[in-house]
C-alpha cells in the first residue's frame, strides 16, 4: 500500500511502512491479521484503546439522530460532556471552548491570554511543543519545526524547563501567558518539579501573567491523576486538552475561569467546535476514564517501569524519566533500531526526539501486555 497521496508526505513519511486496519483495546492488527500491542497509544490518543465500546456506542447513536449542529445553537449532548469535563475539573475552571486539535485548543489559549490581559509576550519552554498551527508553532521550540515558516508570531519566548529562577526573571509586567506542559512529551519526556510549576504560577500572579498548562498529551489519566497538574496542586488559569478526550474522534478544549473569559475582548470560533458528534465521544469517553478509574491504573502500572527497566546498561542508556503511564527512555545511540526491533516482536512504540524510546500505552493496557512490552524494550535495547 502506498501513502504518496497522504498528507503526511509533508515531512511526516511513514517510516514504519505498516498497515494497521482494526483495533482492539490495546492491540492493532495490519492486514495480515498480525497483533502488535500499541505501547505509544497511537500518539496519545488511545488512551482508552482502540474502539472503546462505550465511545463506538455514543457516536452510532449521535451519528443516528444528529451528526452536526454549529454552537449557535443549544445542545443537551454538548451541555452533558461540558458538565462532566469541568466537574472533573477545580471550580474555577468552568468555561471551556470546544474545538477539533491540540493545536487549536493551545492558539484558543494564546488568543485568550493576549486580549485579556491586552499584553504581547508569550513564554513557553525548552523543549517544549504545542502544536503547528502559527501560534502553537511559536510557542514549540524544535527549530527544525519552526525555521522553514518564520518570521513566527512576534514576542515568544523560551526559557529552560524545570527551572524556576529562569522562569520568574524572565515574567514581566508585558508577559500575557506562560505556557508550559505539565510533563513535556514530544521533546522527550520530561517531568516537572511539583516546585517549578508552584514558581511559575507565583511568577504569573506576581506578573498578572496568566498561566496555561498544555495537557494534550499528558492529561486525562496519564500521569495517573485525572489532570497531570493535579500532582502538583497548581491550578493554572487556561487548560488545554485534545488528543484522547473523546477517545479518538477529533476534539480540542481550552478550559479558562469566568473571571478571564470576562476580560476576553474580540471572538474566537470554530465551525465544528463542540459537535454533538464529538462531545457524544467525549461524554463516553469521560464515562470510560472516569468509571475503569483509569488514572489510578497508569498510576498502579506505570509504579513497575523503573524495576523493570533498571538493569539496562548505562553504555547503551543514558536516563529513563516518567511519571503514571508516560515514560521515555533516552539512549544512547538512536531510537530508530529499537523501534524497529520492538515493531518486529509486536510492540510499536513511538520516539520522542532522535534518541528517546517513548511509550504512552492505553490506560487500560492489560499487566501480561505491558510487563511483556517491557520485556520486549529490554531486549531490544539490550540487542541494538
Ligand atoms: C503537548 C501538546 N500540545 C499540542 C499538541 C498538538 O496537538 P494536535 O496534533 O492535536 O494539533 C501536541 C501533539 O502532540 C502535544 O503533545
Amino acid at each position: 500500500m502506498t501513502a504518496a497521496h497522504a498528507s503526511h508526505e509533508f515531512g511526516e513519511r511513514d517510516r514504519s511502512r505498516l498497515t494497521l486496519t482494526r483495533g482492539e483495546g490495546a492491540a492493532l492488527f495490519d492486514t495480515f491479521g498480525r497483533r502488535y500491542v500499541d505501547l505509544g497509544a497511537t500518539h496519545g490518543v488511545g488512551s482508552l484503546g482502540a474502539c472503546p465500546p462505550a465511545v463506538v456506542r455514543a457516536i452510532q447513536e449521535q451519528a443516528a439522530s444528529l451528526i452536526y449542529l454549529g454552537s449557535g445553537y443549544a445542545s443537551p449532548v454538548r451541555t452533558a460532556f461540558l458538565e462532566r469535563l469541568t466537574g472533573l475539573l477545580p471550580s474555577r475552571l468552568s468555561q471551556v471552548f470546544l474545538s477539533n486539535s491540540g493545536t487549536e485548543a493551545v492558539e484558543a489559549a494564546i488568543k485568550i491570554a493576549r486580549s485579556a490581559t491586552g499584553r504581547p509576550k508569550v513564554l513557553a519552554a525548552l523543549r517544549g511543543f504545542h502544536g503547528r498551527t502559527f501560534g502553537a508553532l511559536s510557542a514549540t521550540w524544535r527549530r527544525e519545526l519552526r525555521e522553514p515558516f518564520e518570521p513566527l508570531v512576534p514576542e515568544f519566548h523560551h526559557v529552560p524547563y524545570n527551572d524556576a529562577a529562569a522562569l520568574e526573571a524572565a515574567v514581566d509586567e508585558r508577559t500575557a501567558l506562560v505556557l508550559l506542559e505539565p510533563v513535556q512529551g514530544e521533546g522527550g519526556v520530561h517531568v516537572a518539579r511539583p516546585e517549578y510549576l508552584r514558581a511559575a504560577r507565583q511568577a504569573c500572579d506576581r506578573s498578572g501573567a496568566l498561566l496555561a498548562f498544555d495537557e494534550v498529551q499528558c492529561g486525562l489519566g496519564r500521569t495517573g491523576r485525572n489532570f497531570a497538574f493535579e500532582r502538583s496542586g497548581v491550578v493554572p488559569d487556561l487548560l488545554t486538552l485534545a488528543k484522547s478526550l473523546a477517545g479518538g474522534v477529533p476534539i480540542g478544549a481550552t478550559v479558562t475561569s469566568p473571571e478571564v473569559e470576562a476580560r476576553f475582548r474580540g471572538s474566537h470560533h470554530s465551525t465544528f467546535g463542540g459537535n454533538p458528534l464529538a462531545c457524544a465521544a467525549g461524554l463516553a469517553a469521560l464515562e470510560t476514564l472516569v468509571q475503569g478509574r483509569l488514572a489510578e491504573r497508569a498510576e498502579r502500572l506505570g509504579a513497575g517501569v523503573p524495576a523493570a527497566l533498571e538493569e539496562l546498561p548505562t553504555e547503551k542508556v543514558r536516563e529513563l524519566r516518567g511519571v503514571g503511564l508516560i515514560w521515555g527512555l533516552e539512549l544512547r545511540d538512536r531510537a530508530a533500531p529499537v523501534l524497529a526491533a520492538l515493531q518486529g516482536s509486536g510492540y510499536l512504540a513511538i520516539s520522542a526526539g532522535a534518541s528517546v524510546v517513548r511509550m504512552l500505552p492505553p490506560l487500560l493496557i492489560t499487566e501480561e501486555d505491558w510487563s511483556a512490552g517491557l520485556a520486549a524494550l529490554r531486549e531490544a535495547v539490550l540487542r541494538a
